[in-house]
């Protein structure tokens, strides 16, 4: 039996290319209204011109059925203003945050939204590798037994909803579902994921769940060929287009997925496995060292400048 999602009104933390991304499948496939928040202006900006042009390749595209049905959906996306923060999220019914990949803030925005979203209302996390069991702990209220009632129930509705960059065009959804998760959040994330048009599969709560417990040794193992000199960097992405059918190779996936987002977490697998198979490349690090972030930067193993 399928399960209604009931999201009337969705919150999203973080309008990057996953925040901005979520946005765009919640008010085009899901058509829920929907509140973003971003610390940087410049961020919400730049967020917003890419979501413009999307709307209107769509159209073009014949996947939006009219020019009105995408101004429809950019007026569900509602910007909150910085002076309100995530207080702006009170009436919401779930919110995802795709904030950066870093468990110290991911843990003061789940305190943050724990407070001030209704007891009812679902907190995701975007997260691409953190344990959700932990992220769970940081929405318990400062002061409260989390196995106390009220502790297991404010922990109880956060779950792992993993989308894959591009949002718009990548199918599927990871659900992920930490030890105090339940299962009513588990099935109204799952039902929300699909009316956003995702296939949803689930992984355990362990590093980086399946796909990035799969997919950064990967990256990383092709970044330590160009460190050794293996080969070169177009020779190492080409043997994976052409000789493996890959639609990038692993050192412009890399660039895409941005260069901090791979070291942070590899770093995680490194520390939660302290398996050395983990350890991060040092030129993986180098380049974080050096700003030198991917695409979002202008430079990462290609230059994205011209
Ligand atoms: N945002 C939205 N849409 C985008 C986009 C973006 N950043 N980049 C490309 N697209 C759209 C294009 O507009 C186009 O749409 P259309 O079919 O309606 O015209 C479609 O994607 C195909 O784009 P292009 O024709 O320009 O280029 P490609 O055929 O090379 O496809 C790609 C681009 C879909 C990005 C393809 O190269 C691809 O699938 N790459 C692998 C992506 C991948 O592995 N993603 C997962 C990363 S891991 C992750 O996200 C998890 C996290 O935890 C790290």
């Amino acid at each position: 039996m399928s399960v209604a999602h009931g999201i009337k009104k969705l919150g999203v933390i973080g309008a990057g290319q996953m925040g901005l991304g979520i946005a765009y499948v919640a008010a085009v496939k899901a058509k829920v209204p929907v509140l973003l928040y971003d610390r940087s202006k410049d961020q919400v900006s730049k967020g917003l011109a890419l979501m413009d042009k999307l709307l209107d390749k769509d159209v073009k595209k014949g996947k939006i059925e009219s020019a009105e049905a995408a101004k429809e959906a950019r007026e569900r996306i509602v910007v909150l203003g910085e002076e309100e923060g995530i207080k702006g999220f009170r009436d919401v019914d779930m919110c995802v945050e795709a904030a950066s990949e870093n468990f110290s803030l991911k843990a003061k925005l789940f305190a943050s939204m724990a407070a001030e979203l209704r007891p009812d209302a679902i907190l995701a996390s975007n997260t691409s590798s953190i344990s959700i069991t932990k992220i769970a702990a940081a929405a318990v209220p400062q002061g409260l037994n989390p196995s106390s009632e009220e502790g297991k129930a404010s922990a109880s509705r956060v779950v792992g909803l993993h989308f894959f960059n591009p949002v718009p065009v990548m199918p599927l959804v990871e659900l992920i579902s930490g030890l105090q998760t339940s299962s009513g959040t588990l099935d109204r994330a799952r039902a929300f994921a699909v009316a956003c048009g995702k296939e949803v599969t689930t992984s355990k709560d362990v590093p980086g769940f399946v796909s990035n417990a799969l997919l950064m040794p990967f990256l990383n193992e092709a970044i330590m060929c160009l460190e050794k000199g293996v080969a070169t960097r177009d020779d190492i992405d080409k043997t994976l287009r052409l000789g493996m059918g890959h639609p990038m190779g692993p050192l412009t996936l890399a660039d895409f997925i941005g260069l901090d987002t791979c070291l942070a977490i590899q770093r995680t697998l490194y520390e939660g496995t302290g398996d050395s198979k983990y350890r991060p490349s040092v030129l993986l690090e180098r380049m974080v060292d050096a700003g030198w972030l991917g695409k979002k930067s202008g430079k990462g193993f290609y230059d994205y400048t011209s």
